[in-house]
């Protein structure tokens, strides 16, 4: 038997990754994890397998495993301020260590009790995890709208995808699949040749903006989002995409971002933010996004393998994610020779040649 060669990832290396902050979970399911509304809730971040509870008032999240004999925290329960291994009742304060054991609560501790915490906040009600807080160079991503007064937010329920949070990312700003992969839903499939737009750096973000074609929009549902495209995506995974609609140039944004849950499997978050003069309920717009979802998933989970490729053939018509697998491969190179060359790279805004008419 032979075997199919694999292409070669672009990213030989993910450990950068690392130094992000990363979307876990909504605040949501973190309440509707267990009945006391504080967790544990298991979710996993760049293949570590996390306990995320709330924990006298704040939002914790440590290595779901005791240190007695290996248990889940996630399958434990919130007592007090800590959380307790429903294995043998260890209990685990904020900061991770062991601050209880019922067994034999007259001796000391063993000082390797403890399991490791990471730094967690909430934010756009998201939980959000950076696993490696040495060099404390990265925020949550932007969000246009979250405090936007005329604005109404709809945080849609978190999705598992099997593939890569670089596939995602790319396929949500990707503008040559539209008119295939959407037809009559975002699309008119005549306009099948995408414009080529210009593609900044700017202080960690990707920054570009398209048109789709006005003339089509007589074409598709009402309330398929289409007008002016401005793109502000934080790197790595987040995107803000900000629309001035066709319809009637009210505001709308689309907020959307992933969890590199593994090298293989990513979670996805979107909130939809829509001006409050908009009186649709919120489910015509998670339900419309739903069906957009369902037309991008399987083509997505086909692609193969999961992770991005440099042997992947690519076109001018490809800028985005042309500069987007650029500026990850940099980074994660820049990542191995420290901090100072990671933050340069993140940092340092690199201006795109304007597209001559
Ligand atoms: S495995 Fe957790 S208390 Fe024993
Ligand atoms: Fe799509």
């Amino acid at each position: 038997m032979t075997t199919q060669v694999q292409p070669k990832p672009l990213l030989e290396d993910r450990t950068f990754l690392r130094h992000f902050w990363h979307p876990v979970c909504t605040r949501d399911e973190l309440e509707t994890a267990h009945p006391s509304g504080r967790g544990p809730l298991a979710v996993t971040l760049l293949g570590n397998r996390l306990a995320i509870a709330k924990l006298g008032g704040k939002i914790v999240a440590m290595d779901d495993r005791c240190a007695h004999r290996f248990a889940a925290l996630s399958k434990g329960t919130v007592v007090d301020d800590t959380i307790r291994c429903n294995y043998h009742g260890w209990r685990y304060d904020s900061s991770g260590k062991t601050v209880h054991i019922p067994a034999c609560p007259e001796l000391p501790i063993p000082r390797k009790a403890a399991t490791n915490t990471y730094q967690c906040v909430l934010k756009y009600d998201l939980v959000w995890v950076r696993l490696d807080s040495s060099w404390d160079c990265t925020e949550v991503p932007y969000f246009s709208d979250w405090d936007t007064p005329d604005m109404r937010n709809v945080v849609v329920p978190s999705y598992g995808w099997n593939t890569a949070a670089e596939r995602r990312w790319e396929n949500f700003t990707d503008l040559s699949h539209f008119a295939f992969v959407h037809p009559g839903t975002l699309y008119d499939p005549a306009y099948d040749r995408p414009p080529i737009p210009t593609v900044d750096r700017v202080d960690g973000e990707l920054r570009f903006a398209i048109k789709p074609p006005p003339e089509m929009i007589d074409k598709l549902p009402e309330n398929a989002p289409m007008g002016t495209f401005t793109y502000r995506c934080t790197m790595p995974f987040s995107i803000n995409l900000k629309l001035e609609l066709y319809k009637d140039s009210s505001a709308f944004t689309l907020w959307t971002t992933s969890c590199p849950v593994d090298d293989t499997h990513c979670r996805n978050f979107l909130i939809i933010s829509r001006a409050q003069k908009d009186n649709d309920p919120d489910h015509v717009h998670t339900a419309f996004q739903k069906v957009v979802l369902q037309e991008d998933q399987p083509i997505i989970e086909s692609q193969f393998p999961a992770e991005i490729s440099a042997e992947e053939v690519s076109l001018p018509t490809d800028k985005v994610s042309n500069q987007y697998r650029k500026w990850l491969r940099e980074l994660s190179i820049a990542a191995t020779e420290g901090k100072e060359a990671f933050v340069r790279t993140l940092k340092t805004g690199v201006r795109d040649e304007p597209i001559k008419a």
